[in-house]
């Protein structure tokens, strides 16, 4: 397939989602451009999540679910069936919003990905754990105890570890459902800085509860509503200044 220069990083073309035949997502058209940070905010239910992990075909894996249109990254359907999800998640990797480390110490998390891809050589891999920890903030503090179990890190340590596990096999794309909704505001702070500086290699896509946070860390934001994608733009002028009646609303907290 031809690449144009200009394209987007991610695109959606009448893109649904239904569950049991029951459709969560009217068709969505939006355009992603490459490093940046992207909220989508809204209600609870509205959709976030379900259009979030239409981005790397997680609905794959959930059977009463149907995903149709397009979503192309770098301008190819990751839908076409010629694509395998598989290398689809390596390209986009998520990031949950409880921490999830896997049973096992600091290192095998981040290594993980990578053997699992199997294209790193087991030589190269522990160069490679240390460089996701240091992308991921958190090498200075855990580099004495690497062979810990991860479930000896605070909240926030183990975020930022699946953070360093996502980035490990250095996708291009890194999705995140309210990353920061278990964390304290310490450990948010921390998350929401590393955020900032992962778009200088990555383009982010955050589903964010906080209106705050999404002023503080995004650079266009997207407004759904009942399924339906309202309003995307600038955040500045969707998080101040919204065209939509409904968007008005939801950020001066008068509904959701
Ligand atoms: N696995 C699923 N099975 C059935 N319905 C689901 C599933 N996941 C989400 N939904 C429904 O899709 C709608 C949107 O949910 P979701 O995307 O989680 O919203 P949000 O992230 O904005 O809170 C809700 O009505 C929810 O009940
Ligand atoms: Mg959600």
């Amino acid at each position: 397939m031809t690449t144009t220069r200009h394209q987007a990083k991610i695109e959606t073309r009448s893109l649904t989602v239904s569950f049991d035949e029951k459709r969560v997502l009217t068709p969505i058209d939006v355009s992603i451009a490459a490093h940046g940070v992207t909220a989508l905010i809204g209600p609870s239910g509205c959709g976030k999540s379900t259009f979030l992990r239409a981005l790397n075909r997680m609905h794959d894996t959930v059977e009463r679910a149907e995903v149709s249109g397009e979503v192309l990254l770098d301008g190819e359907d990751i839908y076409h069936r010629d694509v395998d999800p598989v290398a689809v998640r390596r390209r986009v990797g998520m990031v949950f919003q409880r921490p999830n480390p896997l049973p096992g110490s600091i290192f095998d998390n981040v290594a993980f990905g990578l053997r699992v891809a199997g294209h790193t050589a087991p030589q190269a891999i522990p160069e490679r754990v240390e460089r996701a920890l240091r992308r991921a903030a958190l090498w200075s503090e855990v580099k004495d105890r690497l062979r810990a179990p991860a479930s000896a890190l605070s909240g926030g340590q183990q975020q930022r570890l699946c953070i360093a596990r996502a980035i490990a096999i250095e996708p291009d794309v890194l999705l995140m459902d309210e990353p920061c909704s278990a964390l304290d505001p310490i450990a948010t702070e921390h998350v929401e800085a590393l955020i900032t500086e992962l778009k200088a290699r990555y383009t982010v896509v955050l589903v964010t509860h906080s209106l705050a946070q999404a002023r503080r860390v995004s650079d266009h934001t997207a407004f759904f509503y009942l399924g339906a994608l309202v309003e995307f733009g600038p955040s500045e002028r969707v998080l101040l200044a919204p065209d939509d009646e409904r968007t008005r609303s939801y950020v001066r907290g008068a509904i959701g």
